[in-house]
């Protein structure tokens, strides 16, 4: 029995390392809607949602400033193969929640 309660705590504290780990986990989808509820709803949160955590975890707006989002977007829209409607839809979106510079 003493190895169950081993093993236990070893995998607690593994989820607790993974969740500092950083970017918000896509597959974590309580903590998904939890960090997209602070937004209001736009055409440019829908498609930052679907597209946008394909390749790496959310970088929600909020991590980078309205500076350096264009710049971001200019890369990032094509690799998601956004249109230039979506792209602009999403810099619209992630740069009113940007980070305060
Ligand atoms: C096809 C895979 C792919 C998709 C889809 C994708 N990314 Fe990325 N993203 C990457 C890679 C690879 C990097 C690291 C290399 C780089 O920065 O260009 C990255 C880096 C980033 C960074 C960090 C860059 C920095 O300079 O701080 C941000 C922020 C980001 N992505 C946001 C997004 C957003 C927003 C979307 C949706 C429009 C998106 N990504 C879609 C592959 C992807």
């Amino acid at each position: 029995m003493q190895i169950m309660k081993t093993l236990i705590q070893l995998s607690l504290i593994a989820t607790v390392l993974w969740g500092c780990a950083g970017g918000l986990n896509p597959n974590n989808t309580e903590k998904v809607d939890a960090a997209f509820a602070r937004y209001e709803d736009s055409e440019g949160k829908a498609i930052f949602r679907e597209k946008c955590a394909k390749c790496h975890s959310f970088k929600l707006p909020e991590t980078r400033t309205a500076e350096k989002w264009p710049g971001i977007m200019d890369r990032m829209a094509r690799k998601a193969k956004l249109n230039d409607d979506q792209k602009s839809a999403v810099v619209a979106f992630v740069t009113k929640h940007a980070k305060a510079s």
